[in-house]
């Protein structure tokens, strides 16, 4: 596999005569591919040293793996003690350097990054506006690396766009395909578009975090493209810079790999307008109304005003808009549905009801059933199906109770159905149940309720869908 990626200077390395065109130089004949196993270099006291990150949710403590080493291979033992001290003290404290760097500049933590990693740390490219990030790396001047994971799903404007990014920067991207043996079993047992079926994180698992795993199991650092303004569900506490919550680097085990987000705090609108600033290429298919991009199949243009996440497995709940290349934005509680209660064996948990007021009507089983059969509705109905322990239902509490006063008298009922628990199979079967919360308008005179798709779920939002079906 071709893994050498480089800037400008480092493909020309052959005419390189300054001290410091030769340590650049000399780096990318020390690359570690990703996806082999890894030998480690004579300098390993330093990679190692380099390192030692501070656990997430763990007391200050001695890196064990680090420490016996540095301190058998070379040290005498008189003066072991004090090495011991000076490598624990170098152990770099991210949540500390993450809080320096809050207010830094994308260009400033880029730099950084390269800097403190060398050839152990390479851009996530995902060929959206995560192009920013070559272009950040290249103006630090420093050389850089970049993989991206071809699912084998891409659109075939995205090939163009890496083909185009590589000559554009004179690179080579390490692409890291998945494994050819795992895509067959999943395709022949489940077909082409499971996920549609059965949600997407099986294929993703496959075609994508497997691969990730891999890459990263040959780095010690990444870089990734994500921002706070992507996915308020997921990605409003992103950091500049973190332990990996998730992966692991080349030396293993919790704490071994760092995650650089340098673009976390910067607003998709001021991306692009450093893109066209910079005179950057862009994937085509921006043009075409996209605005996050990931595998064809699963990812579409939106409208005006639509949030970008909207465009992304739009099947699903938002909840589980992460794919698992960044899980460990997601917290417990919306993994399983639980907030604050305790999770009983059928999914339920001890949780206070919503939606309590006297303008939402809670209708019970027999009820919801009615309103199914009913031919001939004299109301238009709006019902939430819900499950009180849910994030989500949660969420929208406010909006829900406020809309349902809003609506009192107009003609428009609001109503509510818990949906979790033994109603849950009704609901999946009867009633268009993905995730929760649902929400079903059901209009005059018709038989078939219509579901709302869209994720906003402020007053506005929710009035204007029932202005747009009345
Ligand atoms: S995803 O988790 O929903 O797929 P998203 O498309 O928002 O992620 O991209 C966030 C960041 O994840 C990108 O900027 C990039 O760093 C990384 N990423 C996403 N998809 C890929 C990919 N196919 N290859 C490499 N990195 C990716
Ligand atoms: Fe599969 Fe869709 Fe995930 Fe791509 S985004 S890996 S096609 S489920």
């Amino acid at each position: 596999m071709a893994f050498a990626v480089t800037s400008s200077a480092a493909l020309h390395s052959s005419s390189l005569s300054s001290s410091w065109e030769q340590t650049r130089a000399a780096q990318f004949g020390a690359f570690q591919p990703l996806d082999r196993p890894h030998v480690p270099p004579t300098s390993v006291k330093l990679s190692r040293k380099r390192s030692a990150v501070k656990p997430l949710n763990a007391e200050p403590k001695r890196n064990d793996s680090i420490v016996p080493s540095a301190a058998t291979l070379f040290a005498p033992a008189d003066i072991a003690a004090e090495v011991v001290e000076k490598v624990v003290e170098e152990a770099e404290d991210y949540e500390k350097l993450a809080k320096e760097l809050e207010n830094a500049s994308p260009l400033e933590i880029m730099d950084k990054a390269l800097e403190k990693f060398g050839n152990d740390i390479a851009i996530a490219f995902s060929g959206a506006e995560d192009i920013a990030l070559i272009e950040y790396a290249s103006l630090t001047g420093r050389p850089f690396r970049v993989f991206s994971l071809d699912t084998g799903r891409l659109n075939p404007e995205t090939y163009k766009f890496f083909d185009e990014v590589e000559k554009h920067y004179g690179i080579r991207i390490e692409y890291m395909f998945p494994d050819a043996a795992e895509v067959q079993a999943l395709v022949r047992s489940k077909g082409l578009f499971s996920f549609y079926e059965d949600g997407h994180q099986e294929c993703c698992r496959v075609r994508k975090v497997k691969p990730l795993r891999r890459a990263l199991k040959g780095l010690r650092a990444w870089i990734t493209g994500q921002r706070k303004d992507q996915s308020p569900g997921t990605r409003s506490e992103i950091p500049v810079v973190q332990v990996d919550p998730v992966f692991e680097g080349l030396d293993g085990g919790a704490g071994s790999l760092v995650k650089w987000n340098p673009v976390a705090n910067v607003k998709g609108n001021d991306i692009w307008n450093f893109l066209r600033a910079m005179n950057v290429p862009v994937n085509s298919l921006h043009a075409k109304g996209y605005i996050s991009i990931g595998c064809e199949p699963c990812t579409r243009p939106v409208l005006p005003g639509q949030h970008e996440r909207e465009g992304r497995w739009w099947w699903e709940d938002a909840k589980a808009k992460e794919c698992g290349l960044h899980k460990g934005n997601i917290k417990e509680g919306n993994l399983n549905g639980n907030v604050n209660g305790t999770v009983h064996a059928n999914g339920t948990a001890n949780q206070a009801d919503l939606f309590k007021t006297q303008s939402v009507v809670n209708l019970s089983r027999a009820g919801i059933e009615n309103l199914l059969k009913l031919e001939n509705r004299k109301e238009t109905w709006l019902v939430v199906l819900y499950a009180p322990w849910c994030r989500f239902c949660q969420a929208m509490e406010g909006s829900y109770v406020d809309l349902a006063e809003k609506l009192a008298g107009s003609g428009v009922k609001v109503a509510k159905f818990r949906a979790d628990g033994e109603e849950k199979p009704l609901a999946q079967r009867e009633l268009q149940l993905g995730s929760f919360p649902t929400l079903l308008f059901f209009p005059k005179h018709s038989l078939r309720p219509i579901k709302y798709s869209s994720e906003k779920r402020d007053v506005d939002s929710l009035l204007a869908f029932i202005n747009a079906l009345q």
